[in-house]
């Protein structure tokens, strides 16, 4: 267990200028469950981060920020499959790379999705055709109150677009302290996004998924070691079928994704490019020109820079489309997690 001064520019890949009372490290169960009671001893707000990739701080945190480092990564070979146990604290895009080195596929399309291996549960990560929910088998959760681990098995999850239970039941008072994969050995490739459309299902290997994936990501997201920001900061909206025509009626060429119940999810990135806000900018903070969907800090932004362009983007969206985008980041003021929708409305 370890502390660290009291910014969080670094765990927060916006790279705000934003400060909490204290930092923790841990890097076991036992150390998460003591930094947590101390903190409620203490009375004061706890916040757990991963790697800060899909979080907004609004304002400094007033609490202790703990920032889980439970490592370890456990596979086993069965039969038909690989069973993989990894730590929360392990990062994403090294377990993706990891597998793969191991001749282990399934993870290929995931590539460097920025974040811990805990955190991927929670909203559900998704990327080119795959979603989280295809290889979770289960969910490992702390109950801070009690320290007591309950294993979650992944139907049990809720797992949605970027939604999970989570985000809801187990959001407040527990930790993810691990997460369990099932990888088939037998693999069936996803090819059915983007450029991966391109590759040869005969001769196709997970190696070369892997890099056409890392390929369109470095085109279109910014590097938030370079950029800040936070991936897409709004999730794609779910319309009617009605709704969705006549949208199609005034644009042929929209992005349509139709949804097994009949709904139609529609691409935000499109939606705000079509209100050419690609580079619009409030003080230091602009729409990125290569991906609508991704607002970045380019010149020292605050929050309330953020904030205000979220907020921009939204009405210029709903004015054009009738349309409200939800933000898929998680928005954080000083005493904790707060409804994004209401902080922008
Ligand atoms: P954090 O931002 O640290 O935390 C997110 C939330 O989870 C917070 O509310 C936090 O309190 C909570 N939390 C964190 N750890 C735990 C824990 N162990 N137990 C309980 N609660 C916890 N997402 C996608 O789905 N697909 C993408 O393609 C994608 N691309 C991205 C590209 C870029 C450039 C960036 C910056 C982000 C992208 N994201 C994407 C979003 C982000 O990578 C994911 O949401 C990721 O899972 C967040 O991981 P994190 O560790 O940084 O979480
Ligand atoms: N588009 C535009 N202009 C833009 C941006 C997008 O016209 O400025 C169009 C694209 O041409 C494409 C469509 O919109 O036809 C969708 O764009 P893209 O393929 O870039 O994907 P996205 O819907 O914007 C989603 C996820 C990403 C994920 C990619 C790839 C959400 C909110 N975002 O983005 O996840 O990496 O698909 O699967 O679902 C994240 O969650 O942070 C994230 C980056």
């Amino acid at each position: 267990m370890s502390i660290s001064d009291t910014s969080l520019k670094s765990f927060n890949t916006f790279s705000l200028e934003v400060n909490a009372v204290k930092i923790i490290t841990v890097d076991t169960v036992d150390q998460l469950v003591s930094a947590w009671s101390d903190a409620k001893l203490a009375g004061l707000p706890v916040l757990l981060l991963g790697e800060g990739s899909n979080v907004l701080f609004l304002e400094d945190f007033a609490g202790v920020v703990i920032l889980n480092r439970i490592k370890g990564i456990a596979v086993i070979d069965e039969h038909d499959c690989w069973s993989v146990h990894v730590g929360a604290g392990e990062n994403w895009h090294h377990l993706v790379r990891y597998t793969l080195d191991q001749q282990i596929t399934g993870l290929e399309n995931l590539a460097m999705i920025p974040g811990c291996v805990g955190s991927a549960p929670i909203q559900n990560i998704g990327a080119y055709g795959v979603e989280l929910q295809s290889v979770c088998q289960y969910v490992d959760l702390l109950d801070l109150n009690t320290g007591i681990v309950k294993r979650i098995d992944s139907s049990e999850c809720q797992f949605g677009y970027r939604e999970s239970i989570f985000k809801h039941h187990y959001r407040d008072g527990y930790a993810i302290v691990a997460v369990g994969f099932r990888l088939n050995k037998k693999w069936n490739p996803v090819l059915t996004y983007g450029d991966l459309v391109k590759l040869d299902r005969k001769t196709v290997t997970a190696q070369q998924v892997f890099a056409a994936v890392c390929a369109m990501r470095s085109s279109k997201l910014p590097d938030p070691r370079v950029t800040g920001n936070a991936g897409s900061f709004f999730k794609n909206p779910i319309v009617e079928a009605e709704k969705a025509r006549s949208i199609k009626e005034s644009y042929p060429k929209a992005p349509f994704f139709e949804q097994p119940d009949g709904s139609v999810k529609l691409a935000a990135g499109w939606l705000i490019d079509q209100c050419e806000l690609k580079g619009f900018r409030i003080g230091g903070a602009a729409v990125h020109q290569q991906q609508a969907l991704v607002l970045i800090n380019v010149d020292n932004a605050t929050s309330r820079d953020i904030r205000a362009l979220a907020r921009h983007v939204r009405v210029q969206v709903a004015e054009k489309f009738a349309i409200w985008l939800e933000p898929e980041v998680r928005f954080i003021s000083s005493h904790g997690e707060v409804n994004a929708v209401e902080a922008l409305s």
